[in-house]
């Protein structure tokens, strides 16, 4: 297949990988994803921005024949999906010169064992002349790791963002052509591979806001021909005031849990607070991330398995914690047969998150009339909480 122009001289050489299922041997990818290189080829240089997952290799090189000499290759990011082909570059394009952070100097050469003379490290705000393109390179740490950077190049406005602005979607088309569905795509992402470093992220929209930007090459999904659809979405992601929605992580073993979930889901939505409900033995824990992007309140539903908690919500418990969702309130609903510390044990899993925790409910056995009365006592509480900070 020849490189696809983009723009200009201006080619993505990367590769679609429909087939696979998960990232990190953790992240659920329903809509496979994609490993996005762009080559500029200058009036005077010539440079390749990424490389592709090593498991995609043969299409890059594919992608590449007949490029005569490369001058430069760009690593935003050491991650091995962007870095992983850089060995095999050089090995092909031996006057190459790898130009990446300061930081991304030594994780290269950790990671994939480069020779350091090969790598130019550069600093925030540096730049690079290929003739008529000029490369401005903004180092944008967090994004996800903390080597990462992303180039703009001034002539074409082009900001090739890496991970940042990514979605894990394979599809045929370039560009984004359907804002809704990538949306849905870039939101999963955004949950699972930028919460964490919100604050960050918040800089470093602020670091590349200046930026004439008029087209955004992300390293993983479609490129975007309308900046300010991905921008304002992580504006909307990064801010500090969730939604007036509550996310509901649980798990049933013989119903009583369960029971509980659905008097809550059903009171919360009489009182105008979206319910997402997330049964973790089933479902996919990616959907349950992009519902903690906006939930105000976490309520954990738990059964008692040797007096402790379901291992199953003992994983979604850590997994919010690392995730660091932007959610001001937390509860604990759940069952017990003769003694239970399951409650203590959630709240323990999650020091990360700066919860304000409410009055759970946890029942012996069956609930009984009074045990859904308090579940109606609990949405009260969550409904005058989120009413409170005026959320919507
Ligand atoms: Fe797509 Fe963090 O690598």
């Amino acid at each position: 297949m020849p490189p696809c122009p983009i723009k200009g001289n201006i080619f993505a050489v990367g590769a679609v990988d429909w087939d696979r299922r998960l990232f990190d041997a953790l992240i659920p990818l329903p809509d496979g994803t994609s490993y996005n290189a762009y080559l500029i080829k200058g009036s005077q240089k010539t440079a390749l921005l990424d490389t592709v997952d090593p498991t995609k290799a043969d299409v890059l090189f594919e992608n590449l024949k007949g490029v005569e000499r490369i001058d430069y290759v760009i690593a935003h990011h050491a991650e091995q999906d962007h870095s992983g082909c850089l060995p095999a570059v050089l090995s092909r394009a031996p006057m190459a010169q790898v130009v990446c952070s300061t930081k991304a100097k030594g994780m290269l050469i950790d990671h994939l064992h480069l020779d350091a003379s090969k790598i130019t490290a550069v600093e925030d705000g540096a730049t690079l002349s290929l003739g008529d393109v000029t490369l401005e390179f903004a180092h944008t740490p967090w994004v996800h790791w903390p080597e990462t950077m992303s180039t703009f190049a001034r002539e074409p406005k082009i900001l090739f963002s890496c991970d940042f602005f990514g979605s894990h979607l394979a599809q045929s088309d370039l560009f984004v052509k359907d804002e809704e569905h990538v949306y849905e795509a870039a939101k999963r992402y955004f949950a699972e591979i930028m919460m964490p470093f919100r604050s960050s992220i918040k800089r470093n929209l602020e670091r590349i806001k200046d930026f004439p930007v008029e087209m955004i090459a992300p390293s993983h999904g479609p490129i975007h021909s309308r900046p300010a659809f991905i921008l304002d979405a992580y504006r909307d992601w990064v801010g500090d005031r969730p939604k007036n929605s509550a996310v509901i992580p649980y798990v049933t073993m013989h119903g009583s849990t369960e029971l509980l979930v659905e008097r809550l889901v059903a009171a919360l939505a009489e009182r105008g607070v979206t319910a997402w409900p997330f049964n973790i033995a089933e479902g996919d824990i990616g959907k349950l991330a992009i519902a903690l992007v906006d939930a105000a309140t976490i309520v954990i539903g738990s059964p008692t398995v040797h007096v402790g908690l379901h291992p199953k919500i003992a994983y979604a418990a850590f997994l919010a914690n690392a995730l660091r969702p932007r959610a001001k309130f937390a509860a604990v609903i759940g069952s017990y047969g003769w003694a239970t510390k399951m409650a203590e044990q959630v709240l323990s899993l999650t020091p990360h998150l700066k919860l304000e925790v409410l009055p759970g409910v946890v029942v012996k056995g069956m609930p009984r009339s009074e045990d859904f009365a308090a579940v109606e006592r609990l949405a009260d509480l969550i409904a005058a909480k989120h009413g409170d900070l005026n959320l919507r």
